[in-house]
């Protein structure tokens, strides 16, 4: 138990500003997109659908629930110091992905205002959701003494192009992705409440209905473009898609299985049912769905994230960067052979199994 407030050996930006950690492939991104095209996008096959869900967006269902309240800023007292530390990375990865969201969707509603007024309105009102989770969890770092500068990131983190339907399909996923994360944390620590040291978590129950309502919108949007489900182009972006994501979080999950572990959570055991559940949710919008059960998917992933450990213990060793180099060689060549190998797993036909479409 720890008594007075350590500081947190953290690299700050200025005093309690904590500095970004540095860019990689792993870390989320900021997207920017052409907004000409959305522009033009026909969604008339969907419009009702979407019209409905601007007004479940309306009607504002946690706008009361996220309430800073004063048991927040107690209970830092009872983290000690090495979790206290895992924990502020898990906020500040959370913080940046949904603050990246925000002004993905701020950009989308400003631009299409005069073009596509219920894109735009249907944007403003996940970009509301978004801010709020961002402040949130930066809010939640303050109580640890640190926050990060969002008019920081916003100049100085690099925006990735992706088309409108890359968009949609990996945001699609990260909603989905992001539901399934918060439930299942949320659903262990109910049964498990001696591993809750933080109020955040109570309040992930109603914060992932968000994200849910963030995918069905994005769903919607998928459907509306046939050629994003009902085109071969469309079943490999989405194969695409579905193991860039999963890759993706079983690889961060490693990483962080120190978080995990401080919660009580087995790493392995939360990446695969987290798999498993967006990859089931995903064939309600996505042509295809990936054959996760297949015997060499999550070995080949879990080859990946291996080589994915030794290449971070290189990184932080003392060798020249161009032995460093040298030695990554044949492991980021094994991580994609293997990619190349888990892409080509023959996929599960989602549109012949969905019977009606939603
Ligand atoms: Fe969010
Ligand atoms: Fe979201």
């Amino acid at each position: 138990m720890v008594t007075s407030p350590p500081q947190p050996k953290i690299e700050e930006l200025k005093p309690g500003v904590k500095a970004p950690t540095k860019e990689t492939l792993l870390t989320p991104r900021f997207y920017i997109t052409d907004f000409e095209a959305v522009a033009n996008m026909d969604i008339s096959s969907q419009e009702e659908e979407l019209k409905a869900m601007i007004a479940e967006m309306k009607a504002d269902y946690n706008r009361n629930h996220f309430v800073h309240s004063k048991e927040f800023k107690k209970s830092w007292e009872h983290i000690d110091e090495t979790t206290r530390n895992i924990f502020i990375d898990f906020l500040e990865r959370s913080c940046t992905s949904e603050f990246s969201g925000f002004i993905l969707f701020k950009e989308l509603s400003r631009r299409l205002k005069d073009r596509s007024p219920i894109l735009s309105e249907i944007f403003a009102l996940m970009a509301r959701d978004e801010a709020r989770h961002a402040g949130f969890l930066n809010k939640s770092m303050s109580d640890f003494g640190i926050s990060l500068d969002l008019g920081y990131l916003t100049k100085n983190r690099t925006y990735t192009f992706f088309k409108p339907e890359w968009i949609i399909y990996a945001v699609y996923l990260s909603e989905k992705i992001g539901y399934w994360r918060y439930i299942t944390v949320y659903r262990h620590l109910e049964k498990h409440p001696e591993n809750n040291y933080y109020p955040l978590f109570n309040m992930f129950e109603s914060w992932c209905q968000d994200e849910n309502r963030h995918g069905d919108i994005f769903k919607a949007l998928l459907r509306s473009q046939p050629k994003m489900w009902d085109h071969w182009t469309g079943r490999w972006w989405a194969r695409f898609f579905l193991l860039t994501v999963f890759a993706t979080h079983t690889l961060t999950v490693q990483e962080r299985s120190d978080f995990y572990d401080s919660i009580g959570i087995n790493a392995t055991e939360y990446d695969r049912h987290v798999i498993r559940k967006t990859n089931e949710t995903s064939g309600r919008a996505f042509p295809v769905m990936l054959n996760v059960e297949h015997p060499e998917f999550f070995p080949g992933l879990y080859r990946c994230s291996d080589r994915n450990m030794k290449m971070k213990e290189i990184d932080a060793s003392n060798a020249p960067k161009f032995v460093k180099s040298l030695r990554k060689l044949p492991l980021q060549i094994g991580i994609f052979a293997d990619l190349v190998k888990l892409y080509f797993i023959p996929a599960i036909d989602a549109e012949a199994t969905r019977g009606t479409v939603a």
